[in-house]
């Protein structure tokens, strides 16, 4: 569980400061969620007994639209690194849904998770598999001196007892005796003694010459030599993996595991490519046999059901009000589906049977036509914390500007660095900004760091466009740069309330 290893170090108060890399202030929310994901850890190291007893501490974020909900889950699962899953709860309550769907999202996780630990592992194996292909390649370049198990096995006439064999193999050291690098030509071939009859001094040498080979190989001296490589290919499944693509993975059924274990005869086919493509194939079909799928299901099923993350967005949008009728029905049928995933249960997936009970739910909505007690019991009795975020005001902006690794500012500059321009704000320009995305969330709507966005891209809408004509290659953007832009933006607006 290498997963939850790298979380050792994580103490609630350092995944905070993770989360403040990235999200400004709304400091509740991040230490809720920072306890709800130590406690996970705190989980794996309690008795058996009781671990199974204690639950995962769901919770639902509250707060308007565009103050860091979402960033937060995000930022939360890459810090976590465990499988993490997005969904709009409102989604289910579409036209077409049927109770099943919900059980997709821990499909969708289970193979999200699959995918990672087989590229995990990919990586692990990746430099022995080209080690492997090598070696083939090489045993093409420069054939052994001897006869190997493939040879024998390649040999319709294997039945030939031991013996003849050997006194085939002793009357070839005594005839006319394939150099170093030969053996290349087929006659020779077939006439190669068997290991234990060579001359040891041969195989000394083929292994120095084999050697010299792969420093070469390694050089890419021998990329565009051609050379025959076996590839093996399932006949029948190419066409009938076509069919697997839909339908089936809903009910949790394999079709491709399904197909490749039918009785379809394997091809084997020899492949003329050059050696730089035949390394690629080679290396591809090493990984593939090494890569050891049953492990990596095992390994990606525990951490899912252990370190799991759902993110249920825009919960309220299933909230219905009791005194209406038609959608609304649907929208407490969505809860109720939810519900037994929430609780814990155990989902068919096509690796096998995947158990919520750990996974950790975070759900987060604006609630502003509605309440978190507005849900159905049984789903709040499962999201036992409820934290506030709060709306944003300027102060905030100016430091979501700066401050964030990726920040806004952040972005630009390099954006424009790109074109050879550099390019500064002042302090004074950072405030304006802040101040007029402020106003017009007042005047207008309330769209949280996400009117920051709308503003500096105005702000910066010539320079953008105009840039690799620009002559100066330094821009500095001050107070007075920025209210000639896009300070009409907070006035217009005030216009026009004005006149309506
Ligand atoms: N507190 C914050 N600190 C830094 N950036 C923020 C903050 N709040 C929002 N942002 C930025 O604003 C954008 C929208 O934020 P986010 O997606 O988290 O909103 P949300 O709260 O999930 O809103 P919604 O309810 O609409 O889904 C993102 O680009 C995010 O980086
Ligand atoms: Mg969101």
């Amino acid at each position: 569980m290498d997963a939850v290893v790298q979380m050792e170090e994580l103490t609630p108060k350092e995944i905070v400061k993770e989360l403040d890399k990235f999200v400004i202030g709304q400091n509740d929310a991040k230490r809720a969620v920072a306890i709800s994901l130590r406690n996970r850890w705190r989980r794996q190291r309690v008795d058996e007994g009781l671990r199974d007893e204690i639950m995962p501490k769901n919770t639902i974020m509250v707060g308007p639209t565009g103050v860091g909900k979402t960033e937060i889950a995000k930022r939360l699962s890459s810090i976590a690194q465990s499988p993490f899953i997005k969904v709009e709860a409102s989604k289910f309550t579409e036209v077409g849904y049927v109770g099943r769907d919900v059980e997709s999202i821990i499909r969708d996780l289970t193979e999200l998770a699959v995918n990672e630990v087989r590229s995990e592992r990919t990586e692990q194996l990746t430099k022995e598999a080209e080690l492997k292909a090598d070696d083939k390649i090489l045993a093409i370049l420069v054939p052994p001196p001897f006869r190997t198990e493939s040879d024998r096995a390649n040999e319709p006439d294997d039945s030939d007892d031991l013996e003849s064999e050997l006194d085939d193999g002793d009357a070839d050291l005594d005839g006319p005796e394939p150099d170093g690098n030969g053996g290349r030509s087929l006659s020779t071939e077939a006439a190669r003694p068997t290991l234990q009859a060579i001359d040891p001094e041969l195989i000394k040498k083929w292994e120095r010459t084999r050697e010299k080979m792969r420093a070469r190989l390694a050089r890419g001296d021998f990329d565009d030599t051609e050379i025959d490589i076996d590839v093996r290919e399932s006949i029948g499944a190419v066409g009938l993996n076509i069919l697997s693509s839909s339908g089936f993975e809903e009910m949790g059924i394999d079709m491709k595991s399904i197909i490749s274990s039918l009785p379809f005869p394997t091809e084997e086919k020899l492949r003329r490519e050059k050696v730089s493509k035949a390394r690629e194939i080679l290396t591809q079909q090493e990984l593939q046999r090494l890569v050891d799928m049953d492990s990596v299901v095992k390994d990606a099923i525990e951490r899912v059901e252990e370190t799991g993350i759902v993110f249920l967005d825009e919960i309220d949008k299933i909230v219905g009000n009791e005194t209406f009728s038609g959608p609304d029905v649907s929208r407490q049928g969505v809860q109720r589906d939810i519900l037994p995933i929430v609780e814990g249960t155990t989902v068919l997936t096509k690796y096998g049977m995947v158990r919520t009970d750990h996974i950790l739910f975070i759900a987060a909505g604006a609630f502003h036509n509605c309440k978190v007690s507005d849900l159905i019991p049984e789903l709040q009795g499962r999201f036992p914390i409820t934290v506030h975020l709060s709306s944003l005001g300027k102060d905030e902006f100016a430091r979501i500007l700066t401050e964030p690794e990726n920040a806004l500012i952040k972005q630009y500059r390099a954006l424009l660095a790109a074109e050879g321009i550099g390019l500064r704000f002042t302090k004074g320009a950072v405030d304006e900004i802040s101040e007029i995305a402020e106003t017009v969330n007042i005047q207008h709507e309330d769209i949280g760091a996400r009117r920051l966005h709308t503003v500096v891209d105005e702000l910066l809408d010539e320079v953008s466009f105009n840039a690799p004509e620009l002559k100066t290659k330094k821009i500095v953007v001050n107070a007075k740069y920025v209210r000639e832009k896009v300070g009409d933006l907070a006035e217009k607006r005030d216009l026009s309330e004005f006149i309506l």
